[in-house]
C-alpha cells in the first residue's frame, strides 16, 4: 500500500517519471521493556509489518526534492527542496520539522563530503505518525536503505549496527530528541516471525520466534499526541542519570547494573523519593524483559501477560510517562477473558497500547474497549500486526505491477 502510494505520488509531481529505486522500513512496537535503551538496558520489540516507503531517483545537477504523501503533514510542508550535501552545503536543519529525519540521515550517510548526487524522492507510509511506534525511526532508517542503494558504491560499507547508530545520531542532532538505540535497531534488524530481545549494551540481538497463530498482537491506537522532543523525554533521560550517580555510578548505564535489592537497600541515598521511584522502574523493567524473552520463548503467554501489566504500572506509578487514555485502554482491554496483559508501548505521554491477546478473542476486545471507553477521548482505533521485517530495498518493476 505504501508502496503504491508512494509510487503514484512520485509520478505526480515529478512530471511522471518513474522512481528507479525504493526502499523500506517498518515501524515498531515495543512488547516490553520501556524506557530502558538509555539506560544500557534491555527491550524487546518486534517491527510491525506497517512500513515506510521512500521511492526516488538521482538527478542531474545539485537539488533535490522529497515530497511526503502523509495526510497529516499541510500541503504546502509536503514538499522540501534543498542543495545536495556538499562541503559548501551541508545539510542543515530547517523546516518542516518531518524533513529533519531525512536530511539528519542525508548528513551523517556521507559526512556532508559531496558523494551523494541530486536526487528526486517520494515519501508514504503506513505507520501512524505520532503514536509512539517510530514512525521517525522508520523514516530515517528507510532514507538510509534508500541512500545505500541510490549510493551503491559510497564507502564505507557500514553494518546493520552501524546503520542503526548512523539513524539514531541523526535523530539526536537534528530532530533533537535524546533518544535511545531501540527504534533504529529493530527497524533495520527485524526479522519476519521475530520479536528481538536486544541487549542495549552490547547492542547485541536475540531472536525470539513469534508465530503461534493462536496469539495476536493487537496495537490500541488512543490518538492522543505523542510528542517526544517535548520536556519530558529528555528530563526522564536526565532523572535517570541522577538517580544512577545517587547509587554511586557515573551515569544512567550503570542502573544495568544493580538489582532490585540493590536500589531498595541504598533508598536512604536518593536525593529525593523521585529518583528513587525512576530507579526502581529501570532495574525492575529490566528484570521483566529478560522473563518475558524467555517466557515467551517457551510459549508461556500468561506469564508474559502478567509481566507486561506489570510493565504498565511501573511506566505509570514509578516512571510517569503514562496518561489516563493509556491507563483506562489497558484496564479495559484486561478485563476481556483472553487477554494475557495489555501496556502503553513507545515513550508514552500519549500514543498506543500493545495487548497480548488469544486470536479467538481479539473482536472481543475491540468490542469492550470501544463500549467502555469514555467517549470525551478520541475514539481509539485498532490494528493487529505480525512481527515483519527489517528495512530493505524493493524491486520496483515486480513490486509496482502487483
Ligand atoms: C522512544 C525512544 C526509544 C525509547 C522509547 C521508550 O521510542 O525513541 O529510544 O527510549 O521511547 O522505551
Amino acid at each position: 500500500m505504501a508502496l503504491k502510494a508512494a509510487v503514484a505520488l512520485f509520478r505526480s509531481r515529478f512530471d511522471g517519471s518513474e522512481p528507479k529505486i525504493a526502499a523500506c522500513a517498518p515501524g515498531r512496537v515495543n512488547l516490553i521493556g520501556e524506557h530502558t535503551d538509555y539506560c544500557d538496558g534491555f527491550v524487546f520489540p518486534m517491527a510491525l509489518d506497517r512500513v515506510t516507503v521512500v521511492v526516488g531517483r538521482a538527478v542531474e545537477g545539485d537539488r533535490c526534492t522529497i515530497v511526503s504523501a502523509a495526510s497529516q503533514i499541510d500541503e504546502k510542508d509536503a514538499i522540501v527542496v534543498f542543495d545536495r550535501p556538499t562541503p559548501s552545503t551541508p545539510t542543515q536543519r530547517d523546516e518542516p520539522k518531518w524533513a529533519n529525519y531525512v536530511r539528519g540521515v542525508l548528513a551523517t550517510f556521507d559526512d556532508n563530503r559531496g558523494n551523494v548526487p541530486a536526487f528526486e524522492a517520494a515519501i508514504a507510509t503506513t505507520v501512524p505518525l505520532g503514536g509512539g511506534l517510530s514512525s521517525s525511526a522508520a523514516l530515517e532508517v528507510a532514507a538510509y536503505a534508500f541512500l545505500d542503494a541510490l549510493c551503491p558504491d559510497h564507502v564505507p560499507r557500514r553494518s546493520d549496527e552501524e546503520k542503526a547508530l548512523l539513524c539514531q545520531k541523526a535523530e539526536h542532532e537534528y530532530a533533537g530528541v535524546p533518544c535511545g538505540i531501540m527504534d533504529q535497531f529493530i527497524a533495520v534488524m527485524g526479522k519476519e516471525g521475530h520479536a528481538l530481545k536486544i541487549d542495549c549494551r552490547t547492542q547485541k540481538g536475540d531472536l525470539v520466534p513469534l508465530t503461534d497463530p493462536s496469539v495476536t498482537v493487537l496495537i490500541t491506537n488512543s490518538h492522543v499526541r505523542h510528542e517526544l522532543s517535548g520536556s519530558e523525554y529528555p528530563k526522564r533521560v536526565q532523572q535517570c542519570d541522577g538517580a544512577a550517580r545517587a547509587l554511586g555510578k557515573a551515569d544512567r548505564k550503570g542502573l544495568r547494573d544493580l538489582k532490585l535489592e540493590d536500589v531498595e537497600a541504598a533508598k536512604s541515598k536518593f536525593d529525593d523519593e523521585l529518583q528513587y521511584k525512576r530507579a526502581k522502574h529501570v532495574v525492575s523493567e529490566n528484570a521483566r524483559t529478560n522473563e518475558a524473552a524467555e517466557a515467551l520463548h517457551r510459549g508461556d503467554y500468561t506469564l508474559f501477560g502478567k509481566l507486561m501489566n506489570e510493565s504498565h504500572e511501573s511506566l505509570k506509578n514509578d516512571f510517569e510517562v503514562s496518561c489516563v487514555q493509556l491507563d483506562t485502554l489497558t484496564e479495559l482491554a484486561r478485563e476481556v477473558d483472553g487477554v494475557f496483559g495489555s501496556r502503553m508501548t513507545g515513550g508514552g505521554f500519549g500514543g498506543c497500547t500493545v495487548t497480548l491477546v488469544k486470536s479467538t478473542a481479539v473482536q472481543a476486545t475491540q468490542e469492550h474497549i470501544l463500549k467502555k471507553y469514555p467517549e470525551k477521548y478520541p475514539t481509539p482505533t485498532f490494528f493487529t500486526s505480525a512481527p515483519g521485517m527489517g528495512a530493505h530495498v524493493i524491486t520496483l518493476a515486480r513490486a509496482v505491477e502487483e
